[in-house]
């Protein structure tokens, strides 16, 4: 990585938290403090990670072998965590679907979606995947500093929420390193019109998606039509508004000399120190997914 400066903290250690939730409890069908349109965004959310995260492994995977040391050992780290994310969300949906959900639209969706970026050359499913870890790592950095996101969420499921938003800001910059990595020799406007490109289509998706599948799974609940639009609209972009939170953050991708890492908010991972010290850590020893 000599000729790239990378601003992504040297003493960085992605370190896989091999964690279970929700096992022994159980989740109650409206979590999120009994409020319909909350439970659907995350319940939506949550619906696209086993087969997304799956995806991104695959998508940065294929540049390892590639990189130089440092890098090959941080896509080492990204890799363990979204496995372990994937296995965690499936057995989320699992409890979603166990409490009557039926999530198979949304999921049917998130294939759709991946089967197009696959069928191109691996550097775009590295594109899409570099573009998405920035939009879940700047909703995870909203997630763990303001609390009223998860305000009156059920605490099991809060913890899942928070043990997952800290991973992925602790393995923010790997997807876009690798990015840089892999596109070293492209020169610097190529670079930038592929990958604002990549982020504007990543971004739509995004909200069309998610949208029609929050709205889904409040059809699921009995709330339709403009009750259940104007209830979803004002939770997502006004109060808590978590959408209207993060554009800032969003915008910044476009700017010259952008890296997820010119923003430090390590000091968001003590949220993770909170949830172990109630929950102690398994004693197993931490599967290596790469
Ligand atoms: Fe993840
Ligand atoms: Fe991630």
């Amino acid at each position: 990585m000599s000729s790239i400066p990378l601003p992504t903290p040297a003493e960085l250690s992605i370190t896989p938290r091999d964690r279970r939730f929700g096992r022994h409890t159980a989740t109650p069908r409206l979590w999120h403090g009994g409020r319909v349109e909350a439970t659907a965004i995350y319940n939506a959310l949550s619906s696209t990670f086993p087969k997304g995260e799956a995806f991104f492994v695959e998508s940065v995977r294929a540049f390892r072998d590639a990189a130089p040391p440092k890098l090959a050992e941080e896509i080492k780290g990204f890799t363990t965590q979204e496995a372990i994310h994937s296995r965690e969300h499936d057995a989320f949906n699992k409890r979603a679907a166990d409490a009557g959900y039926d999530l198979s639209k949304l999921e049917a969706q998130v294939e759709k979606r991946l089967a197009i970026t696959r069928g191109k050359p691996p550097i775009v499913s590295l594109a899409a995947t570099m573009a998405l870890e920035h939009f879940t790592a700047i909703l995870a950095h909203q997630l763990l500093a303001n609390p009223r996101h998860l305000q009156g969420a059920d605490k099991e499921t809060a913890d899942l929420w928070r043990w997952h938003a800290v991973e992925e800001i602790e393995h923010k910059g790997v997807a876009y390193d690798t990015w840089l990595y892999a596109t070293r020799n492209w020169p610097r406007g190529k670079r930038w019109k592929v990958k604002a490109k990549v982020m504007l289509y990543v971004t739509r998706n995004f909200v069309v998606d998610r949208t029609a599948g929050s709205l889904e799974l409040m059809r699921q609940d009995g709330v339709t039509g403009l009750r259940a639009w104007s209830r979803l609209l004002w939770y997502l972009w006004i109060r808590p508004g978590m959408f209207r939170k993060i554009a800032g953050a969003w915008l910044k991708f476009f700017l010259p000399g952008f890296h997820p890492w010119n923003e430090d908010d390590r000091h968001l991972l003590g949220a993770y120190a909170a949830i172990a010290a109630v929950t102690p850590e398994p004693k197993r020893k931490v599967r290596r997914a790469a």
